[in-house]
């Protein structure tokens, strides 16, 4: 879905931890963590056979890892990928910002408040909201005003996000989220 319409070859996962389903369906993905059983489990041999039997499209698989803290940004990536995940590991739309090329992706959940710090940064436009129907994804761009509305009166900023380092409750939710960020 993401890698033929949105025509997205390269990606990074930072705070993947082990989580290698992105290699299924991108043939080039950077995997970036700092956990040590992370750290061994990129050292295996067997990784890139495990990919193989499950990859959805004919290239080789081709996949770096770097056992590092993200926000140590690695300068040869700045705006190489067209997409960049944030799964349940801390506020990465922000700190990675500069993998991503101009229109690039970020695929992001709310776990950690990331989404919702998205939709506070004028540098990314939510472009679809990313639903789950019987196991199957789905975009939505309908409505994305509705999204990222606090439950509770409040004036929600960046840095009351930060703090929290956990989502607030909105009124409206998705389980994903598709940003775009803006050219510049
Ligand atoms: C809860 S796990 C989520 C793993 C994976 N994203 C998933 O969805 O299953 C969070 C991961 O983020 C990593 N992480 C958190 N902060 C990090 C940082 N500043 N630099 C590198 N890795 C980090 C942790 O080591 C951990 O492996």
């Amino acid at each position: 879905m993401l890698r033929d319409e949105f025509g997205i070859s390269k990606v990074i996962y930072p705070g993947s931890f082990i989580q290698i389903s992105p290699s299924f369906i991108f043939s080039y993905v950077v995997y970036v963590d700092s956990d040590k059983n992370a750290v061994k489990f990129f050292k295996s041999n067997a990784l890139v056979e495990m990919i193989n039997e499950r990859k959805e499209y004919s290239e080789d698989p081709e996949i770096a890892f770097h056992g590092i803290d993200y926000s140590n940004l690695i300068e040869d990536y700045h705006s190489k990928f067209d997409l960049l995940i944030s799964q349940y590991a801390g506020f990465i739309s922000g700190v990675c910002r500069p993998y991503l090329r101009p229109s690039g992706y970020l695929l992001v959940n709310n776990s950690h408040g990331d989404a919702g710090m998205a939709s506070l940064d004028s540098d990314y436009k939510l472009i679809y909201a990313v639903h789950k129907t019987k196991g199957k994804y789905r975009l939505s761009n309908s409505s994305l005003d509705t999204y990222f509305i606090p439950k509770k009166d409040i004036t929600v900023t960046k840095e009351l996000l930060l703090d929290r380092k956990k989502g607030l409750g909105y009124t409206k939710t998705a389980p994903l989220y598709l940003f775009q960020k803006m050219a510049k």
